[in-house]
């Protein structure tokens, strides 16, 4: 009998190496025989990743807060449908560079639309997937701010709005993840990535098989 797939996300504001640790993540998987897809949000399929573009350099004026939260909402619902529940049933496991939590931190609780509008949309657009758990990358945010600058890349929409939206963004993944213990593992962002790597590994131990 195939081994259950495994769905993992990453959260966490701007800067704080999900990317890089789901590479990590996925390289030790992989090492470990499982097979393993790396994927991320907004995009991860050919029609999530057009609508990306759309939300990360809007056309127009800036979409209004509900028409941004509608577009992540049903780029995620592509992504579901055509990508990771195919996976899941395969026995893959699923490694997303962000999912709905953060749509519940920055368009929620950031953005003032509040989580039952969020949770609200996900249960319509993708039957209310849940990760079997979100590794939260978390680090002192002036620290984060810094590693972000050395980056160099120009700032898409999201990333370029205030410092006071960043903060709430950071209070808000908290909240989540102290409401839901079980759900979230909340990892220290800061230091050498493979020590953040031996973390996550570490708050992984129950799922790996
Ligand atoms: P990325 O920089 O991690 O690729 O994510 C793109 C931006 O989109 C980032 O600023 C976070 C933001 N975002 C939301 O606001 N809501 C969401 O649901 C997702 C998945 C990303």
């Amino acid at each position: 009998m195939t081994a259950p797939g495994r769905f993992i996300a990453f959260e966490g504001g701007e800067g704080a190496g999900k990317s890089t640790q789901a590479r990590l993540l996925a390289e030790a998987l992989r090492a470990r025989g499982l097979t393993v897809i790396v994927t991320r949000e907004p995009g991860g399929t050919p029609g999530a990743e057009a609508i990306r573009t759309l939300l990360l350099s809007p056309p127009g004026e800036a979409w209004p807060p509900q028409a941004e939260a509608l577009l992540f909402a049903a780029a995620r619902a592509d992504h579901v449908a055509h990508l990771i529940r195919p996976a899941l049933a395969r026995g893959d496991w699923v490694i997303c560079d962000r999912f709905v939590d953060s749509s519940r931190a920055y368009q929620g609780g950031a953005g003032g639309l509040g989580d039952d509008a969020i949770t609200a949309l996900h249960a319509f657009g993708s039957k209310g997937l849940r990760p079997d758990r979100v590794i939260l990358l978390e680090g002192d945010e002036t620290a984060l701010a810094d590693r972000l600058a050395t980056r160099g890349q120009a700032a898409d929409a999201i990333e370029g709005r205030p410092v006071e939206y960043h903060r709430a963004v950071a209070a808000a993944f908290r909240a989540l993840a102290e409401a839901d213990p079980q759900g979230f593992a909340r990892i220290d962002a800061l230091g050498a990535p493979e020590d953040v790597h031996a973390r996550i590994l570490a708050a992984l131990g129950d799922l790996l098989p």
